[in-house]
């Protein structure tokens, strides 16, 4: 509903630009009619025009008042003040003023008979009759602009710039149509400018108009082009309305946005320079001791996993460019790779395990991370190139450390060009089994791998080849004995798709949702999965004596067959029985959680999430915006250790957004005001569709400086990406074009 209503308010403004601009010109050229039938019969024929103008403006303004009345504020409020106006008012002014006329004069030259009388010739020419057209078209461009650029949250300049040039191009069209009136007026024959030199006059204009709006965009490519170094910890400090370090921890100044600062820290002391980009302004003075926002202070660098004790177990992973052939055959030419293997190898763990990876770079010019997608770290082991480590060049190698606290299904992917990466190849399965799995086992006994009860369904389009599960294209078969209790552990790293998984065959249940157990979940036949970019959800069910298929996607081309005997049984078309989306807001059994949304926050935060165009590092460009806003202008969250934070995330936008926020999971409290009562719903990747308002909450517990974006990676890319930052943490990484670190 949200999308078709923002659709139409969209589309409506351009319909009645086109519609009015079309009047207006057929407007104009009244006065140059032979006859006055003529003239009769084209005023006439202006109506319909006028009826089109005011049909677009109408359905337009209809759309936001349904919006109005179905939505919050922050969803229509800069509509219904901005875009009705400037339809509905200017197409009113259409109907106001030009109508009346045009009935005069189609009265007068229908009186008349044979060729224009001059007088009549003068009254067609008049500016109350084109104006108002006119006037309604550029009002369309107006709200045409205001939904592509929405100036929200409200700024006085992108509000108040296209009401200017709005008033400067009726004002130009005025004069210029009282001009010509004039002369037609007082000339007593009709004397037209020669073809040639009206298109010179033409030309002329459209040059003049052409060269403004060139310069325009020139200042905008080159004011928006990012500096060559950014330290992630300057930042627009947000404090979410708590507690804010003392105002006498002077000599912190907001950092302007081009400069840049280096702070290198060590407990009790801070190195810091300030460098520029050349042309920008001022530099940022930090007072010795003082960090982003706190006293005390903390390098990212020094929250790290656990140095010196054994590991439990320990992993290599290689990165490594390959052609790679996948089991169905097909060959993915310069992947990029983990060990060689498309997907990276799977990680399994037990729960409480100390865990050691090496990352070994051997030929990825880009660089590579590690970041564990969904396991909440310490800050140090978190692998974001930039932010929490610097970018593992060719010849290097990287450890991480760190205890897997954590029990579930999870993923984890290089953070280093991480569209591209990702995109190619840099990513694995990995999942962390419970300590006690009930069975008797040791706990350093070898984990299950992947196997006929257990199944990674890891769905990725891979380049020149397509979509895959895995690292097959078709449908893959399993021999799973009656009885055994399955797990399928649905993971899409697909960018900017919502991948749909639907189970034929047997009921089942939704157990975890981004590796977090779901309390009591109820058996489910009639829905479908659908799963945004980076999430999880595993899926559990009873193999019955009957063949079982999971199919990935639309058809049944793809997915796994599980039968009893192996036998490669698929569905010729998918049931007709009509599924729905699972939706875990009422799913499962409440439970107690360490918090709950009656508890008082130490802070609240606002994300708006939206689109705009706009310019983006040199670019001009679709981009989606937080709080009207791409990196590094986004604002910055500051917490400190141990806030409850809550966080209102409201999608404005024409697209979805699974947003990320990582080393913590958030418990969702609502979602479009109705609170989320099954099992708790913790979730470190949420997918807030158009439309949407969730609320969520987390504890501050994990201090360091962290990622928070939109794993459509393709947005983070162009900017869609932000950081939650404790107070008093510093980072010695940088990333820019000066540095090797480009996180996104
Ligand atoms: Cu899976 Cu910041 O990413
Ligand atoms: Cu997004």
């Amino acid at each position: 509903m949200y999308s078709l209503l923002a659709g139409l308010d969209l589309a409506m403004p351009a319909l009645l630009a086109i519609f009015a601009w079309t009047g207006g010109t057929k407007a104009f050229r009244l006065a140059y009619t032979g006859s006055a039938g003529q003239l009769a019969r084209r005023s006439r024929k202006l109506y319909s025009w006028a009826v089109y103008s005011s049909l677009a403006a109408l359905i337009g303004s209809a759309a936001i008042i349904l919006l109005a009345v179905s939505h919050a504020p922050v969803f229509w409020i800069d509509r219904l003040t901005l875009h009705v106006p400037f339809e509905l008012g200017t197409a009113a002014a259409i109907w106001l003023v030009a109508v009346p006329r045009l009935r005069r004069l189609r009265q007068a030259a229908r009186a008349a008979d044979g060729a224009l009388p001059h007088t009549l010739r003068a009254e067609a020419a008049a500016p109350g009759i084109v104006i108002p057209f006119h006037a309604a078209a550029l009002g369309g461009l107006a709200g045409l602009f205001y939904a592509l650029v929405p100036p929200v949250p409200v700024r006085t300049l992108p509000v108040i710039v296209p009401v200017l040039i709005y008033v400067l191009a009726l004002g130009a069209l005025y004069v210029r149509h009282v001009r010509r009136w004039r002369q037609i007026c007082e000339a007593d024959v009709l004397v037209r400018r020669q073809p040639w030199s009206r298109f010179v006059r033409f030309i002329i204009t459209v040059s003049i108009v052409g060269a403004i709006a060139a310069a325009g965009i020139w200042a905008g490519l080159e004011n928006s082009k990012l500096p060559a170094r950014i330290s992630m910890t300057a930042g627009e400090m947000d404090w979410g309305g708590g507690a804010e370090p003392g105002a006498d921890a002077a000599g912190l100044e907001e950092p302007a946005h081009h400069a840049v600062t280096v702070h290198t820290a060590h407990q009790g002391h801070v190195a810091e320079s300030a460098v520029n980009d050349g042309e920008s302004e001022g530099a940022i003075a930090l007072a010795s001791g003082s960090s982003a926002g706190g006293d005390a202070v903390i390098s990212v660098s020094e929250l790290t996993g656990p140095q010196q004790a054994e590991a439990d177990r320990t992993f290599t992973l290689t990165a490594e460019r390959q052609d790679v052939k996948l089991a169905t055959g097909e060959t993915v030419k310069g992947a990029w790779t983990f060990n060689g293997q498309l997907p990276g190898p799977e990680l399994r763990m037990r729960e409480g395990e100390l865990i050691e990876v090496k990352l070994v770079n051997r030929d990825l010019e880009e660089g590579v991370t590690i970041h564990w997608h969904g396991l909440d770290v310490p800050n140090a082991e978190d692998g974001v190139a930039g932010v929490t480590q610097n970018a593992v060049m060719p010849g290097q190698s990287y450890t991480y450390r760190f205890i897997a606290e954590q029990t579930g299904t999870f993923w984890y992917h290089s953070h280093q060009d991480s569209q591209e990466a990702v995109s190619k190849g840099l990513f694995g399965p990995l999942v962390v089994e419970p300590a006690d799995k009930g069975n008797g086992e040791s706990e350093k006994d070898a984990v299950q791998k992947t196997g006929d009860s257990d199944i990674i369904v890891m769905s990725h389009v891979w380049d020149g080849v397509g979509f895959a599960v895995g690292d097959s294209t078709g449908v893959q078969q399993r021999t799973v004995t009656p009885g055994t209790e399955v797990r399928l552990r649905l993971i899409n790293t697909q960018d900017w798709v919502r991948q749909k998984y639907t189970l034929i065959g047997a009921p089942f249940r939704v157990a975890a949702i981004d590796g977090t157990d779901v309390n009591e979940p109820e058996l489910l036949n009639d829905k479908h999965i659908e799963l945004t970019t980076g999430g999880r959800m595993d899926l559990v069910f009873k193999m019955p004596d009957t063949p079982v298929f999971l199919a990935v996607g639309q058809g049944s081309k793809l997915g796994i067959a599980m039968s009893p005997d192996g036998q490669n049984v698929v569905p010729g078309k998918l049931p007709k029985e009509k599924t729905s989306a699972f939706n875990p807001i009422h799913y499962g059994k409440a439970a107690a959680t360490s918090f709950n949304a009656d508890r008082k926050f130490d802070r609240e935060f606002t994300m708006v999430l939206d689109n705009k165009l706009g310019f983006y590092n040199g670019t001009l460009n679709q981009l989606y915006t937080i709080n009207g806003k791409v990196f590094p202008d986004t604002p910055m969250y500051m917490v400190r250790e141990g806030d409850l934070v809550r966080t209102t995330i409201v999608n404005r936008g024409s697209v979805d957004h699974p947003m990320h926020l990582h080393g913590h999971h958030v418990l969702v409290l609502s979602r479009n005001g109705v609170k989320s009562d099954g099992s708790p719903w913790w979730s470190d990747t949420l997918d807030v569709l158009p439309g949407d308002t969730y609320e969520i909450a987390f504890v501050a517990d994990n201090p360091g400086l962290w990622m928070d974006h939109c794993h459509n990676l393709t947005h983070a890319v162009t900017g869609m990406s932000m950081h939650l930052m404790y107070e008093g943490i510093t980072s010695p990484y940088e990333v820019g074009s000066d540095t090797l670190n480009h996180p996104e």
